[in-house]
């Protein structure tokens, strides 16, 4: 069996990605957050520990997965932001160029200024936050330096359930869950769901096929906050007791004060073209994550 080195796997991606691989991959896999029996603790901004823990596992790929994926606390905490999501990836390139092997560094299409409709990989990123910019640095320091390397752009994740997700599908659960008949939902912002079960298997068959490079993965069909919103309270059987409110971002300004691009709807253009794109459409993958995470609320 190959072995894999995953650093930063105890959130909502690295659920799916230790789930995907694991049974075709002999596994080491790290976090600061130490939340399940298959981690152990690494933090990736310790050079020398990051480099002594991937040595002794002399794996045949790195994935570099972790990140402070908090918008707010990005901009809040500029310096642990970019010793994070770019410092930490400059440590994994130098080991994986060390050791000769593959690097996996997972991007965002949140690197984009969202003035375009649609960006594929020819478009140049322009990011607006600490955030978008502390991994788009990452992303550059990996191309120009990295002997060997893949770099997969997710949208709007989705997965991993109550416990792990973050994101916008949890933030709207948690509030139905709590009893709220009125979800107030913004109406200019757009982008790409990505569910990681996909967005894991994705990697896996790009590995398989020893493909490298850059690549947009997220789900299919272009979307925005508020139809997702829409598909979820029509997927959970809600759409007579729980009803949407159409706001604008402005109506969450102080809550989520990092600005956003309008746009960030990614194409997955390189997968297209070499027939390795089994990203499945957003609203298929939001039913099965639903189904799977969440069997108690889907009626
Ligand atoms: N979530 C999204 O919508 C999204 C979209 C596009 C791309 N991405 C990218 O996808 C990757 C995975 O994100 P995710 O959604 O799985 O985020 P997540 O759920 O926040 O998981 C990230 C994990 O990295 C850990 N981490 C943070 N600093 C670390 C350090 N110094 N050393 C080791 N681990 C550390 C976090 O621990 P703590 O929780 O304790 O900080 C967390 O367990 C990230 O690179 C992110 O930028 C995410």
């Amino acid at each position: 069996m190959k072995k894999i080195y995953m650093a930063g796997v105890g959130g909502m991606l690295g659920e799916a990605f230790y789930k995907q691989f694991k049974g075709d991959y002999e596994l080491r896999c790290s976090d600061i957050d130490v939340n399940e029996e298959w981690l152990s603790y690494l933090d990736f901004r310790e050079e020398q520990s990051y480099r002594k823990e991937i040595l002794a596992f002399n794996p045949d790929f790195l994935f570099h997965v972790g990140a402070h994926t908090d918008l707010e606390y990005c901009e809040l905490h500029e310096k642990d932001a970019y010793e994070t999501n770019t410092r930490s990836v400059e440590y994994a390139v130098s080991i994986s160029n060390d050791l000769n092997i593959p690097l996996l560094y997972v991007s965002t299409a949140g690197i984009f200024d969202g003035k375009k409709d649609v960006y594929d990989e020819t478009d140049q990123p322009n990011p607006l936050g600490h955030y978008a910019r502390s991994k788009y640095l990452g992303e550059i320091y990996v191309q120009e330096h990295a002997k060997d390397f893949i770099i997969c752009r997710a949208g709007w994740m989705m997965g991993a359930g109550m416990k792990k997700d973050k994101k916008f599908i949890k933030k709207i659960i948690k509030q139905i869950v709590d009893g709220e008949k009125v979800l107030h939902i913004v109406n200019d912002k757009l982008g790409t769901p990505t569910y990681t079960q996909d967005f894991a298997s994705n990697v896996k068959l790009l590995i398989e096929k020893k493909q490298r490079g850059l690549f947009n993965m997220v789900c299919g069909g272009f979307t925005g906050r508020l139809e997702v919103a829409h598909e979820l309270i029509q997927l959970l059987g809600l759409r007579d007791s729980v009803k949407v409110k159409e706001v604008t971002s402005e109506f969450f300004a102080e809550e989520y004060f990092a600005e956003r691009p309008e746009c960030e709807r990614l194409l997955n253009n390189r997968l297209d073209d070499l027939g390795l794109n089994i990203m499945r459409d957003w609203r298929i993958a939001l039913k099965e994550y639903l189904a799977d995470y969440y069997p108690s609320i889907v009626k």
